[in-house]
């Protein structure tokens, strides 16, 4: 990966900037950014939006959002902020003409540098024709000293078939070499750390197969509700809101083999490789390797929730699931055998991200005229990604005593008790790349729809019928998750065991 040194001069045009994405993350990453010298006062921001107005319009949302952020001294206050507010202008228009298009050239033409990077933080249907418009107006073409560049939020397609699509739309216009497509799981620190936890240490690496791993569990815990992303989320639901492309992305760098380099396309062929290597299910294997659930509604942490079904803007009926767990195979030399168990949902007992590698057990022979009756637990590997990132390492040590007993001892590492990790809201690296043109960090045409066919026979299994099973707010999901792993004699990991070390 590049040392790091200040961005060069560019035009970041963000489509959407009166949006919730572009005050909440764009803007105070930038402002991070800005303050730590990572991008310079030669970084000009152009916002687009369909809300009349020009650039006090928007200055004044941003002041005014910026106003109620930050630890102690709010954000609007940040001399980084008054350094970039004087580069930000905005251009009302509808996305879908053309006035907006010769408007944004005509800026760009006086652009110190020319360089331009175009950040769609629009609704998904906008993502084909933004990138066909600023084809046409000649806003995508680079020249040998100045590049042009497209930032895609997710969701990239909602199926195997639409994701191909747009990709076709879109290559079909622009090399994928100026398309960073976002899966903002990458942009967190602990999700960094994955590839040099792995390729930094021989003691983890060289027991990183199926011979040594029983299996891997990918958890993606969250309290909150669907609130009031009732119209989007009844659409779309858990497995493609959070699996295709957060989770497979954790997948990935747990399962990938070492690449050449850190240079972003090694990096991304092993990636790819892996996840073209998820077995894709026949519809009676998709329906013993998956199941789905929707929360009722109760009390979670003290305050009273309603029923997904009673979200607004949730069809009556709907079928849609808030919780997803899969038992998966990525089938390579390394991994043949090892299950990868997921697990995702809305409304559960705590926030946590988290990846389990479980280890074989060991033979245990040595014991068998011990105290030692019971089987020893597995070395675990926790790695935490969030909150509280950090590692622990789960080990049978002696029980001190004059008998041989054993007992589980864990091992951590928390980030926060070592570094000063800052307030960072994980896309700091993601804009500093897409500015300095490192696309390690972003998905590849290849891997999304790799991705998107190994969750295709599960969409498709349950377009047909059948409905999610009901959990209760602040419970780890359905019954039916636990069966999908006990039925293998497993367990899913217990999430508050980590927490509660750390309150
Ligand atoms: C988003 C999903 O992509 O990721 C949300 O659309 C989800 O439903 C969010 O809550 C989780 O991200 P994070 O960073 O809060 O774990």
């Amino acid at each position: 990966m590049p040392d790091a040194k200040p961005s060069p001069p560019t035009t970041l045009v963000i489509f959407g900037a009166t949006g919730d994405l572009t005050r909440r993350l764009l803007v105070p990453a930038i402002i991070n950014l800005t303050r730590g010298a990572m991008v310079g006062d030669d970084l000009d921001i152009l916002g687009i939006g369909i809300e009349p107005g020009g650039d006090e319009m928007l200055l004044k949302r941003l002041d005014d959002f910026l106003a109620g952020l930050g630890d102690g001294e709010p954000l609007v206050k940040d001399p980084a902020w008054a350094r970039l507010r004087q580069r930000i202008s905005y251009i009302s228009g509808d996305f879908t003409g053309d006035d907006i298009y010769l408007e944004i050239a005509k800026r760009l033409s006086s652009a110190p540098g020319g360089n331009a990077a175009f950040y769609l933080a629009v609704p998904p249907r906008f993502f084909g024709g933004i990138v066909e418009k600023l084809a046409a107006h000649g806003l995508a073409a680079e020249s040998e000293n100045s590049f042009r560049r497209i930032a895609i939020e997710k969701p990239f397609g909602t199926d195997l078939a639409s994701a191909r699509a747009l990709n076709a739309q879109i290559l079909n216009k622009v090399g994928e070499g100026q398309i960073y497509r976002l899966d903002h799981f990458l942009g967190k620190e602990t999700v960094q750390n994955l590839l040099t936890a792995r390729f930094a240490n021989m003691m983890i690496e060289s027991l990183w197969n199926s011979r040594y791993i029983d299996h891997v569990q990918i958890t993606a815990a969250e309290t909150v509700d669907v609130g009031s992303r009732g119209a989007f989320y009844d659409a779309t639901g858990a497995l493609r809101d959070m699996v295709p492309n957060h989770l497979f992305q954790l997948l990935a760098m747990i399962a990938m083999e070492p690449p050449n380099s850190f240079d972003a396309e090694a990096i991304r062929n092993e990636k790819s490789k892996v996840l073209k290597a998820l077995r894709v299910f026949t519809p009676e294997e998709a329906a013993t390797h998956g199941v789905r659930g929707v929360y009722s509604g109760g009390t979670l942490n003290g305050v009273e929730i309603p029923a997904y079904h009673q979200t607004p803007q949730v069809a009556p009926g709907s079928k849609t699931e808030t919780f997803v767990a899969l038992k998966l195979y990525a089938d390579t030399w390394r991994w043949a055998g090892v299950p990868f168990y997921l697990r995702t949902g809305k409304a559960m007992t705590l926030r946590d991200t988290e990846i389990v590698v479980e280890f074989q057990p060991v033979p245990f022979a040595q014991f068998r005229e011990t105290d030692v009756t019971r089987r020893l637990p597995p070395n675990r590997l926790v790695i935490q990604v969030q909150p509280d990132e950090g590692m622990s390492l789960e080990i049978s040590i002696k029980s001190p005593g004059l008998s041989v007993d054993t007992v589980p001892v864990s091992l951590d590492f928390r980030y926060a008790d070592q570094f000063d990790i800052g307030k960072m809201t994980g896309y700091e690296s993601l804009i500093y790349d897409l500015l300095i043109g490192d696309q390690t960090l972003f998905q590849r045409a290849d891997g999304i729809e790799a991705g998107w066919a190994a969750v295709q026979p599960f969409l498709d299994l349950w377009a047909k019928g059948g409905e999610p099973e009901a959990y209760a707010p602040g419970s780890m999901g359905p019954a039916c998750a636990e069966g999908l792993i006990e039925r293998d004699r497993r367990q899913w990991h217990a999430l508050d065991v980590v927490h509660a070390k750390h309150k």
